[in-house]
């Protein structure tokens, strides 16, 4: 495919109007400011278009969408008891299935090239992903409530089959990472196990950290240091671990984390929804901390609408500390795209040059509050909507373009997750 005369996002967050994007073989093969000679297929007419790198989600839970508008309105702690867990106790293959290419469906009608999950069913959940044609790090939820078995959990070896198993499906798009829940649904020992066979293995870790406050008043009490003190200490973080939330980290906890190069995703939609508080994003940042930016799952969210999250990540930081100037649209940007492929491992993915993969997105700049184009940047991360994307492409194939999904039978979709999530809610209301 060809894209001509189109704006384009530049790795260093400023525009480039008019410019010509050659697509080949999964890979981008021209950029500039003339037409390329040869012949590249299809035309895309990229008058009034801005194309930018893929968004990449850093943390979600992606069959969580069957969970949507069902548990609202209740504290962390009953909101799970009460009812995530007896929800996702009875989701069946089928459910799923259709759940994960439903939310694959909405994160690619938002811009969404890649995301960081972590849930269960595991190859149930690839077989979606691959057949979707997205990138994932996926992994399987690990919790252990008991400290004396768990190596005879399924949970703990499941994510070692998984990674022989799984490991590099769909033509490398996606990628096995460990797990450790969260502090509070963890053990020490598992900890340092997991920790031990990530680093044999190579692989990354997804781990929910310091979310509420009470979350890290009880790890206090049991350990006597805060979760990323605990984490950092059994040798989690020696390998790449994307920690989810870090909403109340104390004054240690940042120079850990930037020691370790753990990337921070902020889940600031999540975080007001469930009334967890506000991540330090500002200091963060100052620390030189990775912060990605992720959804969470769609029962906290409600969408995997990555630019809902954008938005909010680029305005309530300056709301919450007096200062206009902290978080700037490039740094909002970087989050939501190149700070996300990194936390996956995927180096050469977002950015827009010649033989980085084609993982890429159109934005319609041609709707009313696209205009005046005074500054396109701003305009993107102020102004624009997700459902501004007119096509997204992963490794040079399109998942969603103009209405209509390419990987994807969007209506046999809707209509399995609403069958299956009625048979649930039969049994759980
Ligand atoms: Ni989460």
């Amino acid at each position: 495919m060809l894209f001509e005369n189109i704006s384009v996002l530049k790795e260093d967050f400023t525009v480039g109007n008019g410019q010509y994007v050659g697509v080949r073989e999964g890979k981008i093969a021209y950029c500039g400011a003339q037409p390329p000679e040869g012949d590249w297929g299809e035309r895309f007419d990229g008058r009034r278009a801005l194309l930018t790198p893929g968004f990449v989600n850093a943390h979600s839970h992606a069959p969580m969408v069957l969970l949507r508008g069902y548990a609202e309105n209740l504290p962390l702690q009953r909101w799970l008891n009460e009812k995530v867990f007896p929800f996702e106790d009875r989701i069946d293959a089928n459910s799923m299935y259709a759940g994960t290419l439903l939310a694959a469906a909405e994160m690619a009608r938002f811009g969404v090239c890649s995301f960081t999950d972590m849930y269960m069913q595991i190859p149930t959940m690839a077989k979606a992903i691959v057949e979707s044609g997205l990138k994932c790090n996926l992994c399987r939820g690990l919790t252990v409530f008991d400290g004396s078995a768990y190596k005879e959990l399924s949970n703990y070896t499941d994510n070692i089959a998984f990674l022989k198993e799984l490991d590099g499906a769909g033509d490398g798009r996606l990628k096995i990472d460990f797990c450790i829940h969260g502090e509070y649904t963890s053990h020490p020992g598992a900890v340092a196990d997991v920790a031990a066979h990530a680093k044999e293995a190579g692989v990354h870790i997804h781990v929910h950290v310091s979310e509420t406050q009470s979350e890290v008043q009880a790890c206090k009490q049991r350990h006597g240091k805060t979760p990323v003190r605990y984490f950092y200490d059994l040798g989690l973080f020696d390998q790449p671990t994307t920690a989810a939330h870090c909403v109340w980290l104390e004054e240690e906890d940042f120079a850990l984390l930037k020691e370790k190069g753990v990337t921070v995703a902020a889940c600031p939609v999540s975080n007001m929804k469930l009334a967890s508080g506000f991540a330090d994003v500002p200091r963060m940042l100052e620390a030189g901390i990775n912060v990605a930016l992720g959804t969470d799952g769609a029962a906290s969210n409600n969408n995997l609408n990555l630019f809902k999250d954008l938005f909010l990540f680029a305005t309530l930081y300056k709301g919450r500390s007096g200062d206009p100037t902290v978080v700037t649209p490039a740094q909002a940007l970087a989050a939501a795209t190149v700070n996300g492929w990194r936390s996956q491992g995927r180096p050469d993915c977002g950015m827009i040059r010649e033989g980085a993969p084609a993982d890429l997105v159109v934005f319609d700049l041609d709707t009313p509050w696209m205009y005046p184009q005074t500054d396109v940047i701003n305009n993107l991360v102020f102004a624009a909507q997700g459902s501004d994307v007119r096509l997204t492409m992963v490794d040079g194939r399109v998942i969603y373009q103009d209405g209509e999904y390419k990987t994807i039978d969007i209506e046999k979709v809707k209509f399995e997750v609403q069958k299956g999530t009625d048979a649930i809610l039969g049994v759980v209301r």
